[in-house]
C-alpha cells in the first residue's frame, strides 16, 4: 500500500484528479468532505488530506510514503525528502512586491514582511542587501500598507491580491509549482510501486 499526503484545498483536488486519471482512484474521497483518510485496498493506495505546509513533515517522517508540496514550502523548510517530479500544477511565482512607485534606494536596512523568511534571507544575501525580516503568517499584503514593512516577499498567482491593495511586483524571486516528493526509506523499500506511480502520473500530466 502506498500512503499519499495530499495538500488540502484546490491544489490537492487537482492532484487527486491527476492520480485518479492515472489509475490510482479512491472513489470514497469524492463522497465525504470531513473525513481525512481514504483507502482503496484494490489499488493499494491510501490518501490523506493534510494542511499544505505540513505535507513535507508527514513525508519526511514516514507517516506518508509520498506527498505533494509546493516548491515554496520545500525551499523554505528544506525537508530531507526526495523530489521525484514537477507536476506542473499550482503554478505561481515568489515575488518581491511593494506599494506602487516604491524604489529601494539602498540607503537603509530594507524591512521585508514574509511567511518565507529563509527564501527571503537567501535572496537578499545573494544581492548583498541588508534586510530586517518581519515574520508574518498571512495577509502579508497589509504590512507595507500599514508601514510595518517596505516590501513583502510572497506568492503571486493571478496578481489580484496585489492589485486590490495597490501593490505591484518589483522583482520575481522564483517560479513555483507543485512537486511529488518521497520519503527516503519508502523510496528504497517500495521502489517498484513508487517508480511505477511516478511514471504513470507523468504520462497523464497535461503540458501547457
Ligand atoms: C496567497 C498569497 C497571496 C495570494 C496571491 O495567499 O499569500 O496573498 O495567495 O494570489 P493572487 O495573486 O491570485 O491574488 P493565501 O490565499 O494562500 O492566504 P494567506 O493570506 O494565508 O497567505
Amino acid at each position: 500500500m502506498i500512503k499519499v499526503a495530499l495538500p488540502k484545498g484546490r491544489l490537492g483536488e487537482k492532484v487527486y484528479g491527476l492520480f485518479e486519471k492515472a489509475g490510482y482512484e479512491c472513489p470514497s474521497i469524492r463522497e465525504n468532505n470531513r473525513k481525512l483518510i481514504f483507502e482503496n485496498p484494490e489499488k493499494q493506495i491510501c490518501y490523506f488530506w493534510v494542511k499544505p505546509s505540513d505535507v513535507p513533515i508527514y513525508v519526511e517522517r514516514g507517516a506518508a510514503d509520498i506527498g505533494v508540496a509546493g516548491k515554496d514550502i520545500l525551499l523554505e523548510h528544506a525537508p530531507e525528502v526526495y523530489e521525484l517530479l514537477d507536476l506542473g500544477l499550482g503554478k505561481c511565482r515568489m515575488a518581491v512586491a511593494a506599494p506602487k512607485g516604491f524604489r529601494d534606494t539602498g540607503e537603509r536596512t530594507l524591512k521585508v514582511a514574509t511567511k518565507f523568511s529563509s527564501i527571503a534571507r537567501r535572496y537578499y544575501a545573494e544581492q548583498g542587501r541588508d534586510i530586517d525580516i518581519i515574520p508574518l503568517n498571512g495577509s502579508i499584503e497589509l504590512a507595507p500598507i500599514l508601514g510595518l514593512s517596505d516590501v513583502i516577499v510572497d506568492i503571486v498567482e493571478t496578481g489580484t491580491t496585489l492589485k486590490e491593495n495597490d501593490l505591484e511586483v518589483v522583482e520575481t524571486v522564483l517560479p513555483i509549482s507543485a512537486r511529488l516528493i518521497a520519503n527516503q526509506a519508502s523510496y528504497r523499500f517500495k521502489a517498484g510501486e513508487i517508480l511505477r506511480l511516478t511514471e504513470t502520473v507523468k504520462e497523464f500530466m497535461t503540458h501547457d
